[in-house]
């Protein structure tokens, strides 16, 4: 690891290492092994974000937290979730990393479900000395509701931003952004993003953050306020994770230059 090397921020989406289909916590554990083996081979300073998948998304539905408060179903898809991110940190320490559960509902305000404060020294700290830390979409504190259900897709933004990170990738189960013929947008740009907009849509399964629309949403946001240019991708095709580890462009990007 070297220490002067711009950050990666790499998010592998619930579709990826659950099973979403499932209304209660079905891993993919053999996904997620195969994912830390393809992580272990990258020597960067990194940071994991992960969805919640089927450990978050049905809970978070059953107790309609996107609705209204709710202690006891606010700690019930917490712990799920957290039983998730076992399973993650798990895997990549066997593969060989140093990497640290960070769970967001203890670092993390937000406001009407936008992230307005997050704890990050710990992190800073973690990346300095070869660390790597695992986020994922949790449940969180909310100055206005209480507790509000935040996204992994709404973190990576806000820690790209915090932290200046180099490379953005967002790995979920499609082959990017798909338009109305199933082929791969090679760029999305707030220009022509007016035009693709009516092919985006929602998860195919339960998914409370907004599926693909939620992503790009997210990700135009981001460029917006920075040059930064992140990648939508398939992380769940064998060698794609490190194949955008190591600075291939792969699947939709999204940036405010259109290249
Ligand atoms: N244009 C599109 N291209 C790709 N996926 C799309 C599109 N529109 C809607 N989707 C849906 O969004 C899903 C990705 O969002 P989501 O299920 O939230 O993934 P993740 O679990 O990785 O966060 C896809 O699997 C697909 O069902
Ligand atoms: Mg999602």
């Amino acid at each position: 690891m070297k220490a002067e090397e711009g950050i990666t921020i790499l998010k592998i989406g619930g579709s990826v290492i659950t099973d979403k289909s499932s209304d209660d916590g079905s891993a993919k554990l053999d996904e997620i092994e195969r994912i830390a083996a393809e992580i272990s081979r990258f020597s960067g300073r990194l940071i994991i974000v992960h969805g919640a998948g089927s450990f978050g998304h049905p809970q978070a539905k059953r107790y309609a937290l996107t609705e209204k408060f709710d202690a006891k179903g606010a700690i019930i898809t917490h712990d799920s979730v957290k039983n998730l991110n076992r399973f993650v940190v798990n895997s990549l320490n066997k593969a060989g990393l140093n990497s640290v559960p960070v769970h967001p509902i203890g670092n993390t305000v937000c406001e009407n479900g936008r992230i307005v404060r997050m704890f990050i020294e710990g992190i800073r700290i973690m990346l300095k000395n070869g660390f790597v830390p695992v986020l994922h979409g949790d449940v969180v504190m909310d100055t206005v509701l209480g507790i509000s259900i935040l996204s992994g897709d709404q973190i990576v933004p806000f820690l790209a931003m915090q932290l200046g990170a180099e490379r953005i990738g967002i790995g979920s189960a499609k082959d990017g952004v798909l338009d109305n013929e199933g082929k791969t947008i090679e760029t999305i740009t707030s220009s022509n993003f007016r035009d693709i907009e009516k092919y985006i849509g929602a998860s195919e399964n339960t998914d409370v953050t907004g599926g693909m629309f939620g992503k790009v949403d997210e990700l135009l946001k981001l460029c917006e306020i920075s040059s930064i240019t992140s990648y939508i991708f398939n992380a769940s095709k064998n060698g794609n994770v490190l194949k955008f580890l190591n600075g291939e462009n792969i699947g939709t990007a999204i940036n405010n230059t259109g290249k």
